[in-house]
C-alpha cells in the first residue's frame, strides 16, 4: 500500500473510488455523484490544494481531498451570512471586507500572493501538470471528501490517508484543517468541535446548528491559531466554490 499525491492519470481512478466508497450511502451522497462533482470542480478551479490517493496493487483504493477555506471573523457576521445562505450582497462588501480575515480562497490568488502566478497558464494548470501544490503558511484547509473502497474499509486506510494529509499540511504551515463529519471518527486524530471556538460553517454543523451539533470540526496545526485569529469573536468557515455547485 502506498499513499501518494494524485497525478493527471489518476483522475478516473479517483472518481471510481469515490463512487465505490459512497455507493451504499443514503441521501444526497448516494452513489458519490455529488462528491465526484465536488472534486472535479475543485480541481478545475485550481482549488484542489492537496489530493492524496492510496494505491494498492496498481489500483487506487482510497482518496482524500484538501481545499482552501476562508474564515469570516465575528459571530455577528457569521449570523448575517448564514441567514442569507452564505451569500453576501453588494451592500455588505465593505462590512464583510473589514471583518473578514483575508485567507485566500483560490489557488490563483495564493499563487499571486506567492509570486508563482503564471498568467499564461491561468494559474490552474500548475497543479495537474507539474504536481505543484499550493499549501501556503497560514491558510485553512477543508478535508474531504474522504473515501475508501468498500471492500477495504475498516482496515485503517482512511485513518492513514487523513494522517498523511494532516502531516503534509502541518509541514507546509497550514494554520488549521476543518472537516464536516462524524465526530467519533475524526476526534481520533485530534479534531475538536468547531463550536468550541464559536465557529459556524457555511454548510452547518457549527455552533448555531443544534441538529448537527459537533459535526463541524477543526484541528489547529499552528498552535494558538484560532486564539490569534478569532480573539474570542467566533466566525464562519466558508468553502471553496467547488462545494457550491456549478
Ligand atoms: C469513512 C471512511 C473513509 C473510513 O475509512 P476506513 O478505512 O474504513 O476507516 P479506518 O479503518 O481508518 O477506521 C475505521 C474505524 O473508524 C470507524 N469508522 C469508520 N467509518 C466511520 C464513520 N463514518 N463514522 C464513525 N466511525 C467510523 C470504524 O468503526 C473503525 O473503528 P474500529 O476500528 O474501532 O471499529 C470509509 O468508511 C468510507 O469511505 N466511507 C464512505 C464514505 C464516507 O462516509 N466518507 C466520509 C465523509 S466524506
Amino acid at each position: 500500500m502506498m499513499i501518494r499525491k494524485e497525478v493527471v492519470d489518476d483522475h478516473d481512478g479517483v472518481r471510481a473510488v469515490i463512487a465505490d466508497a459512497f455507493s451504499e450511502m443514503g441521501g444526497p451522497s448516494e452513489g458519490g455523484g455529488e462528491e465526484i462533482a465536488i472534486v472535479d470542480r475543485l480541481r478545475d478551479a485550481g482549488d484542489l490544494s492537496l489530493s492524496l490517493v492510496t494505491e494498492l496493487g496498481g489500483k487506487i483504493v482510497g482518496h482524500v481531498a484538501f481545499s482552501p477555506v476562508g474564515v469570516c471573523v465575528g459571530k455577528d457576521v457569521a449570523d448575517r451570512l448564514l441567514a442569507r445562505g452564505g451569500e453576501s450582497s453588494d451592500g455588505d462588501d465593505d462590512v464583510l471586507g473589514s471583518e473578514m480575515m483575508n485567507l485566500p480562497l483560490n489557488k490563483r490568488e495564493m499563487l499571486k500572493l506567492s509570486g508563482l502566478y503564471d498568467a499564461d497558464s491561468e494559474g490552474t494548470h500548475l497543479q495537474s501538470e507539474q504536481g505543484a501544490e499550493v499549501l501556503l503558511p497560514g491558510v485553512g484547509m477543508c478535508l474531504g471528501p474522504l473515501g475508501v473502497r468498500r471492500d477495504l474499509q475498516r482496515q485503517g486506510l482512511g485513518m492513514a490517508l487523513m494522517m498523511e494529509g494532516l502531516r503534509i499540511c502541518k509541514e507546509k504551515g497550514v494554520g488549521f484543517v476543518t472537516v464536516l463529519g462524524d465526530p467519533n471518527y475524526y476526534q481520533r486524530v485530534g479534531f475538536e468541535a468547531a463550536s468550541n471556538w464559536q465557529l459556524d460553517g457555511e454548510f452547518g454543523g457549527g455552533v448555531s446548528d443544534q441538529e448537527h451539533a459537533g459535526a463541524l470540526q477543526v484541528i489547529e496545526l499552528v498552535e494558538g491559531y484560532f486564539e490569534r485569529l478569532l480573539q474570542g469573536r467566533g466566525g464562519l468557515i466558508r468553502y471553496a466554490d467547488g462545494f457550491r455547485g456549478s
